[in-house]
């Protein structure tokens, strides 16, 4: 593609270390939607007569006929996956696959066909995300009422729910579809046109271009168009967020399985064994999610350190943004459907969970905040009931079952009805707080939002 200036051919070795067909294959159909594109608006300047045009158009969807159907060799001769389709499409047609190449450049195409690989992705990703918040919404909506107890520090804090503690996940997820589609705004532009850094003296109409392959619109400055890969960091955050996120679901969902808390079973499709410990029933999907988010968080910070130091505008480095682009987005792809189906099947053992909320200092809140409706002041309140604690601990007595009004007056004798946990959830009837009421209209508007 260079010839005219090389007197040697390029070493094996540096062939080797330079191709990346062996992965920017799977751009083909961007690649040649884009040379469509491009060719048409070359047709429109009068650069290409109707007859050339055609079979540039022709012979770039049999090559695409082709690698959809495996019949293609790919050469790591040629580098990449422009050069692999234009070098077949010139030996296939002749002079006309030539004409190509005229007003643009691999690095223009490059950011291209990386903007509308990202675009498909991540409204994949996007569909992939709903049917994950519809397995956990089936699940909240199952478990709504199953109390359990909600933990800071991992110490039991108060009284939730499961359907609770699942939705917190499925807003999580929201938050994630919202990043999205956010960079998916930001990357609909059409950076065609730019060429190698500066544009090119020969002027085809961009923004046809641009409308034909579904841009918003164009790049506004060749140079920033060249050098930038933005798009790609702000997709590598999203999806290594949306992959924290699941990472600590699966955390809970470790914690749930074990015998200590024994709040979740998953099913045996779901779940591995042990070759040596017969009793084993392994959580490793959700281990797996955890310990596969480190790539995801590892790809982002790939691309970052790989473009911190790069002068405008491009620079070979830049090959290395898609393996991890891909890698990330194959990941998530995975984490997410393994996840969904895991998800849907699992089941809540509701009189474990029972038993563990039925601890009463879960309630000591409850019981300050009962205090404070009596007139104590919240701080002094907090000391009381300290005190009862601390009582309950040294006798061995429950909190529930210790004599409130021996330990100081400010405690009535109707001060046990705060032992009750239907009432203690009842009573959390804030925006955002777990009452069951307010849990199943939270799932109300998830299944609106969310439809299937
Ligand atoms: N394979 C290259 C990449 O992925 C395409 C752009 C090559 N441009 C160049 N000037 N060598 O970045």
């Amino acid at each position: 593609m260079w010839k005219g200036r090389f007197a040697q051919d390029t070493s094996s070795l540096v062939q080797q270390f330079g191709e990346s067909i062996s992965y920017d294959w799977r751009l083909y159909p961007h690649d040649i939607a884009g040379s469509i594109a491009h060719a048409r608006a070359q047709l429109n300047a009068g650069l290409l007569t109707a007859e050339e045009f055609t079979a540039i158009e022709n012979g770039l969807r049999e090559i695409h006929a082709d690698i959809d159907a495996g019949r293609f060799e790919f050469k790591a001769s040629l580098e990449d996956i422009h050069m692999n389709v234009e070098a077949e499409l010139t030996r296939r047609i002749g002079a006309a696959g030539a004409k190509l190449h005229t007003a643009r450049s691999r690095n223009d195409q490059v950011a291209t066909d990386t903007r509308l690989y990202s675009r498909t992705a991540i409204g994949k990703l996007l569909i992939s995300i709903s049917q994950l918040q519809n397995a956990l919404l089936d699940r909240a909506e199952k478990y709504a009422a199953t109390v359990i107890p909600g933990y800071t520090h991992l110490q039991r804090g108060q009284p939730v729910t499961v359907g609770h503690h699942l939705l917190a996940y499925v807003e999580m997820l929201e938050r994630d579809k919202g990043r999205l589609t956010d960079a998916r705004k930001r990357l609909n532009i059409s950076p065609l046109g730019s060429g190698a850094l500066a544009g090119s003296t020969i002027n085809l109409d961009r923004r046809a271009i641009a409308a034909e392959l579904g841009f918003d619109g164009v790049t506004t400055n060749s140079m920033d168009a060249i050098a930038d890969r933005d798009y790609i960091a702000e997709l590598l955050f999203a999806t290594g967020l949306c992959g924290v996120h699941l990472s600590r679901l699966s955390e809970d969902l470790i914690l749930w399985c074990t015998a200590e808390f024994g709040f979740v079973m998953f099913s045996d499709a779901h779940t591995t064994g042990s070759s040596l410990m017969p009793q084993k029933k392994n959580p490793d999907v959700c281990e797996l999610t955890r310990g596969k988010t480190g790539r995801l968080v590892g790809n982002l910070m790939n691309l970052l350190v790989a473009v911190k130091g790069l002068p405008l505008t491009y620079n070979r480095d830049l090959q290395e943004d898609k393996p991890p682009l891909f890698d990330s987005i194959d990941t998530l792809t995975l984490i997410l459907a393994v996840n969904t189906e895991m998800i849907a099947a699992m089941e809540i053992r509701e009189e474990r969970c029972l038993a563990a909320a039925s601890d009463p200092m879960l309630l000591a809140t409850d019981l300050a905040d009962w205090l404070v409706k009596k007139g104590v002041p919240f701080r002094h309140a907090h000391e009381l009931v300290g005190k009862a604690v601390a009582e309950a601990i040294r006798t061995g007595t429950p909190l529930d079952q210790l004599d409130l009004p021996a330990i100081d007056p400010a405690y009535t004798a109707d001060a046990s009805v705060v032992f009750d946990l239907q009432r203690a959830l009842a009573a959390r009837t804030n925006p955002g707080a777990p009452s069951l009421e307010n849990v199943r209209a939270e799932i109300a508007r998830w299944k609106s939002m969310l439809q299937k």
